[in-house]
């Protein structure tokens, strides 16, 4: 399904573009893989494949993340883990996520044609739900791997009303017989745990020495510098509300407008407070109403019911908190001033996370032996290893995308970017055997 490239960026840029598109996509024109969907077992299936090919072992956890795991010479030693996400944004571009975890499995591809293995073990994992596009919740596979996650937070449903207990049992129906009876078959477990077993997917304290993500900067600041890749000193602290606006639902034709109680007019209000309120506060800042949603939804029918969210984000996390407050006032006055009932669930809340300052220098080492200029960037788009670092020291390589377009169809990756990443990736796991003190290692 892929063109027969060798081991390499072009190759984990090849692979993430024929991932793009049906049966890896769940939308006709474009690519939308949502966690634990058909487009979503197909995907792992075919990136199981390339693990074997890579020389690993593979396995799914109880989380249903993918995983590859390459030997090292002392299989007890604490593995080092490479990973992202292979699940997408609606109409998402192709290298978000996946681009992290095809070069993580070029890593090894490397290692395993040389015939070569590091004292310690090389895990690649794919993580499902890092963008939160089905269920009401967001980076719920990671979290349950880094052993932070609450059993409440399993208790949802999608728009359908699809439980994740459901939709993790159908999801291992579909595997078992599409992916099992094909050549991965004896290589993927086939627990059925659901929800009561997700929380086993935890990887004990000390079990893992390092986490590497590489992942698109989707963002500008490698482009306008003329670079290809940076170190990422770390990730910033995101909130996330889901907010419910009541009216009164009532006839477009016959309610006058004074005697109104509109929620999608107040919903219109409280948007632009979002808005006005972060541009006022001058600082890095970022809030974003993603999806909004009016019921019924008629033409003729005055809403009775809005629902949207709101995303707000700050490398620090007294300024995103101090933000996302004065947003929440602003929502409460508009909604008294409309006599509109107001109610803000909050769904989602990641703290800021630095990246492990000794793992930065041995990008920048890496990054330099590349022959790459050292650059330093934070990042303002959440990542798994957000997560991971409740668990291991984290480390994230950012890699030049296109206009800095991402969650867009148009995101792109030149394959000698792709390429750079991989030997900076390559070298940042020669000195980690270098500090573990394998023979042979840089
Ligand atoms: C993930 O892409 C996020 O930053 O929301
Ligand atoms: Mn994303
Ligand atoms: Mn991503």
């Amino acid at each position: 399904m892929t063109p027969d490239l060798p081991p390499g960026g072009a190759r984990a840029v090849a692979r993430c573009d024929a991932l793009g598109v049906a049966p890896y996509s769940d939308m006709a024109e474009g690519l939308f893989r949502a966690y634990l969907t058909p487009a979503y077992a197909a995907a792992q299936e075919a990136v199981a494949g390339w693990m074997e090919q890579a020389g690993m072992t593979v396995r799914r956890d109880a989380a249903a993340n993918l995983l590859g795991r390459y030997e090292g010479a002392e299989p007890d030693a604490p593995a080092l883990v490479i990973g992202s996400h292979l699940d997408s944004v609606r109409d998402g571009g192709r290298y978000d996520g996946p681009l992290g975890i095809m070069l993580g499995i070029e890593c090894v591809a490397v290692l395993h044609a040389e015939g070569r293995r590091l004292s310690f073990p090389i895990e690649i994992y794919a993580f499902g739900d890092e963008e939160g596009s089905r269920f009401p919740a967001a980076m719920l596979t990671s979290r349950a791997v880094a052993g932070t996650l609450d059993a409440a937070a399993l208790d949802i449903a999608d728009a359908d009303g699809v439980t994740l207990d459901q939709a993790l049992t159908s999801v291992r129906v579909e595997r078992s017989r599409d992916i099992c009876a094909q050549r991965v078959s004896t290589s993927l477990d086939t627990n059925g745990g659901g929800v009561a077993e997700y929380l086993t997917a935890a990887r004990e304290p000390g079990s893992i020495r390092a986490y590497l993500e590489a992942h698109i900067e989707q963002g500008p600041v490698l482009e306008a510098d003329g670079l290809a890749v940076g170190t990422v000193t770390g990730i910033a602290a995101q909130l996330r509300y889901a907010v419910t606006v009541k009216g009164m639902a009532g006839h477009a034709g016959t309610t006058a407008m004074r005697l109104r109680r509109d929620p999608l007019a107040g919903a219109a209000a409280m948007v632009l407070a979002v808005e006005q309120t972060t541009r006022g506060d001058d600082s890095d800042a970022v809030a974003t109403v993603g999806t909004i949603e009016a019921r019924p939804g008629a033409a003729n029918v005055i809403p009775g019911e809005v629902h949207f969210t709101i995303d707000v984000r700050s490398g620090a996390e007294e300024r995103r908190n101090a933000v996302a407050e004065a947003i929440l006032v602003r929502l409460k006055e508009i909604a008294t001033a409309r006599e509109l009932d107001l109610a803000v669930e909050r769904i989602h809340d990641l703290p800021a996370s630095p990246c492990d300052p000794a793992l930065m220098d041995v990008m920048d080492e890496a990054l330099a032996a590349a022959g790459q200029p050292v650059r330093r960037l934070v990042s303002g788009a959440g990542h798994d290893a957000m997560n991971m670092a409740g668990l291991c020291p984290t480390a994230m390589l950012f890699i030049r995308c296109e206009d800095g377009v991402s969650h867009n169809p148009a995101e792109h990756v030149e394959p000698e970017d792709a390429d750079i990443a991989l030997r900076v990736m390559l070298g940042f796991i020669e000195r980690l055997g270098a500090r573990a003190g394998d023979r042979n290692a840089a």
